[in-house]
């Protein structure tokens, strides 16, 4: 298992290319299996998780090329109806091929995907979302069995009790898409990712409309056709690099960034007197102290992201005084707060809220990474700290950032990757 090794308290400094967005990459891999002829996708991050979608296409038939962030997707040979559990449990968005597979083979059967590190989740709305539009859902020993006999547009709303879920609003959008007639989507998510799910599905023929706002209006089309295609830049990279660049005192331009994805983001960092300026496409990011503290509310998009609560987190313990976070998205996504603690922080939990007392200095300890934003919010935590601080289960971070280790001493980090090889026969 490798683990990241760092040397903190270097200033990063230079520029830094963000990678194409994950979370916009993974639903928009499973709609090319909406066609009937191959896609290509540029700009595709390579990334654990979608290398794994990569491989869960695959085992549904379907071919999947990945080399130099150019993704073709053909999914002539598509024909497994079946996710089973052991594709699932790695990787909640593959219940995003429950569309594709009911829409093109007729039935689908997936792996009701369980809770995660983050906390439980529940998959309700994409329930809902499918028998809206009247298709035949059933749940069977653990497994979500869905079957197309009749299913027709409707209208539907996919708020829950934490706003509207980008998961059920991709799954209903790619159903709809290929659904006869009209299907209206009340408290449909306004996440960039979905607005870029909605063009893709446009490109391929799909008569989308209202994406980025809380109505969305589909008409189904009667096939869909491959097309070519760019993935957005994935801005909770970005945003992961404005934390590592202010929490070094250090001056990074991070290029590639799609601002109007970032407002929430980059206002926080106005408030807490770091410099930031946004021009072309690109954003620096300086910071010559310590942050002033600030009150963090998490919210779906345009409100700050859950996805860079960790890393702001982070950040906010070297802060001059005393900040807040509130966590309305996933109320128990704090498992970052130990290992922080180990580091020097003081973090204390209270009623859903983390109170985050800045100190002068963090120390370098192991840690453990526990998902994918904990270990980013740990590394930048790391690049701060002073010593060697080793991350341990870096596989978790391998899920979502691209050559984390390469970027980051591109900016004069001290970090290395250690591979641990099993002396055990089995390599
Ligand atoms: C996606 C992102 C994830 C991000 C999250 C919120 C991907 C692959 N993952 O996850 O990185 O943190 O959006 O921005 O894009 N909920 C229900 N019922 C459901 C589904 C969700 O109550 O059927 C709740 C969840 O528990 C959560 C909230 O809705 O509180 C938002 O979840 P959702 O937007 O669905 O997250 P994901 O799509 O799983």
């Amino acid at each position: 298992m490798d683990r990241i090794v760092i040397d903190g308290g270097a200033p990063l400094r230079g520029e830094v290319q963000v990678s194409g967005s994950k979370n916009a990459t993974l639903p928009i891999m499973t709609a090319a299996l909406l066609a009937d002829s191959p896609t290509t996708l540029h700009n595709v991050p390579e990334l654990r998780d979608t290398h794994m979608m990569a491989d869960i296409l695959r085992a549904l038939g379907a071919r999947v090329d990945l080399a130099g962030g150019v993704m073709r997707v053909d999914p002539s040979a598509f024909n497994v109806a079946e996710a089973p559990y052991d594709m699932v449990r790695k990787m909640r968005a593959s219940i995003y091929v429950l569309a594709p597979m009911l829409m093109r083979l007729g039935k689908a059967k997936v792996s009701q995907p369980g809770g995660c590190a983050i906390c439980p989740r529940p998959i309700d709305l994409h329930l809902k979302g499918m028998k809206a539009l009247a298709a035949d859902v059933s749940l069977d020993h653990g497994y979500i069995v869905v079957e197309n006999r009749a299913m027709k547009g409707a209208e539907v709303s996919l708020t829950g009790p934490n706003g509207s879920s980008v998961g059920a609003t991709a799954n209903t959008v790619m159903m709809a898409a290929l659904t006869p007639g009209e299907t209206i989507i009340r408290g449909a998510a306004h996440e960039p990712e979905i607005a870029e799910l909605a063009r893709f599905l446009r490109a391929m023929g799909a008569d989308v409309e209202g994406e980025g706002s809380s109505t969305m209006r589909i008409r189904g089309v009667q096939a869909l056709k491959g097309c070519e295609y760019s993935i957005i830049p994935d801005r909770i990279e970005a945003g992961t690099f404005f934390c590592a660049a202010a929490i070094t005192e250090g001056d990074v331009v991070v290029r590639g960034v799609e601002v109007a994805h970032l407002e929430a983001v980059i206002d926080k960092l106005s408030e807490m007197g770091v410099y930031v300026a946004a021009e072309d496409g690109a954003v620096r990011v300086a910071c010559d102290g310590p942050p002033r503290p600030v009150s963090i509310r998490t919210l779906p998009f345009p409100g700050f992201p859950t996805d860079l609560q960790a890393q702001f987190m982070a950040l906010l313990s070297l802060a001059d005084g005393c900040s807040t976070i509130i966590e309305t998205i996933y109320q128990e996504r704090f498992i970052h707060v130990p290992e922080l603690q180990r580091m020097g922080a003081q973090i204390r939990l209270a009623g859903g809220q983390a109170i985050i007392e800045g100190v002068k200095k963090l120390a370098g300890a192991p840690v453990m990474a526990s998902d994918l934003r904990a270990s980013a919010a740990l590394v930048v935590a790391c690049l701060a700290a002073e010593g060697l601080t080793d991350v341990h289960r870096v596989y978790h971070i391998d899920r979502g950032y691209e050559a984390i280790e390469t970027k980051l001493s591109g900016l004069g980090a001290n970090i290395r990757r250690v591979s641990t090889t099993r002396k055990n026969g089995n390599g």
